[in-house]
């Protein structure tokens, strides 16, 4: 289900991240149309707190958040808007201007389009197909009559796939699209004891190794490699350096993976990094959006306080 040109660069980045050292794998493709079902379904247990507490913060806080949103601003997402996070901001706030999801998937941008409309037939919905880690073509997000702000929107704590100057990019790209009026609404997970972190990434139903697990399967399929999958197991590591818990595959046994005519060997416990999932204090989050040039004006957290979402302004 991808073109050539797609799949040519899959096999560029797999070998690339194979012949790292350490190895890697580029975590966008744990999300092939197994894995986001397992993401779904790890959104649900009781171990990966994320989505849970998320969504109890939209709830508790709305009200306020919409205060800040004000009249007639112009939502921009970066993601599909597929979620119920997203139904519960765009019913909470005051005569939104217009509503934009951003995502490089045609069919779940055109799905989540249509639902949303048939839920909201009286908001303007424009959804823009685009990779929102690229440049975005400003005369697509243009209103007439213009809105009175734009406000990105970027819940779920994705930005913690980032590394640190990564998502200080990021942060600066964001602020650059929402213009001096504007203002981000992005969501935090918070640090925490490391037990708890390591078992969210690492649940007892056993879905987020399944996940990991099924990155070697993505590949094996689309590129016609060489894996034995029961060679690798999944971990999860806090690492404390970089404040972040990592995913890795783990060699079981000595193992070689083959794709075309090249071979990655693997001794017992080597392992390939899959995933940066960073944790932020409320502090060191507000610190680096300080650097992009972000003022950070309110915070809030969810009744366990567990997880953060941040409002900053360009301006
Ligand atoms: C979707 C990036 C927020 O890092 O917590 C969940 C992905 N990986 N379990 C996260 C994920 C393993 C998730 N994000």
């Amino acid at each position: 289900m991808s073109t050539a040109a797609e799949r040519s660069q899959f096999r560029t980045e797999v070998i690339a991240g194979l012949s790292g050292m350490p190895p890697t794998l580029p975590c966008k493709y744990l999300y092939d149309a197994r894995g986001s079902e397992l993401f779904e379904a790890i959104c649900q247990t009781r171990d990966y707190y994320v989505t849970r507490a998320d969504l109890a913060l939209h709830e508790t806080h709305m009200g306020d958040i919409a205060k800040f949103v004000g009249k007639g601003a112009h939502i921009i997402e970066f993601g599909s808007g597929a979620g119920i996070k997203t139904r519960l901001l765009l019913a909470g706030l005051d005569h939104p201007r217009a509503y934009t999801p951003i995502e490089i998937s045609t069919v779940a941008l055109a799905e989540s389009t249509r639902d949303l409309r048939a839920t909201f037939p009286n908001l303007e919905i424009r959804p823009l197909q685009a990779d929102y880690t690229q440049p975005i073509d400003d005369q697509a997000l243009q209103l007439d009559p213009p809105a009175t702000k734009r406000v990105i929107y970027f819940p779920g704590s994705t930005i913690g796939n980032f590394e640190r100057q990564e998502a200080l990019d990021f942060l600066i790209r964001m602020r650059n699209i929402a213009g001096e009026a504007g203002a981000i609404l992005i969501g935090v997970d918070l640090i925490k004891p490391v037990e708890q972190l390591l078992r969210a990434y690492d649940d007892r139903q056993g879905l987020t190794a399944a996940f990991n697990l099924n990155l070697l399967e993505h590949i094996r399929r689309e590129l016609d490699a060489e894996i034995d999958l029961d060679a690798f197991d999944h971990q999860s590591r806090f690492n404390s350096g970089f404040q972040r818990v990592e995913m890795h595959l783990v060699a079981n046994r000595p193992t070689v993976i083959q794709i075309d005519d090249r071979k990655f060997e693997f001794q017992p416990g080597q392992s390939i990094h899959t995933e940066n999932s960073h944790k932020y204090s409320i502090d060191s989050f507000q610190e680096l959006a300080d650097q992009a040039n972000l003022k950070p004006k309110q915070v809030w957290t969810d009744p366990d306080d567990l997880f953060s979402m941040h409002w900053l302004e360009a301006a």
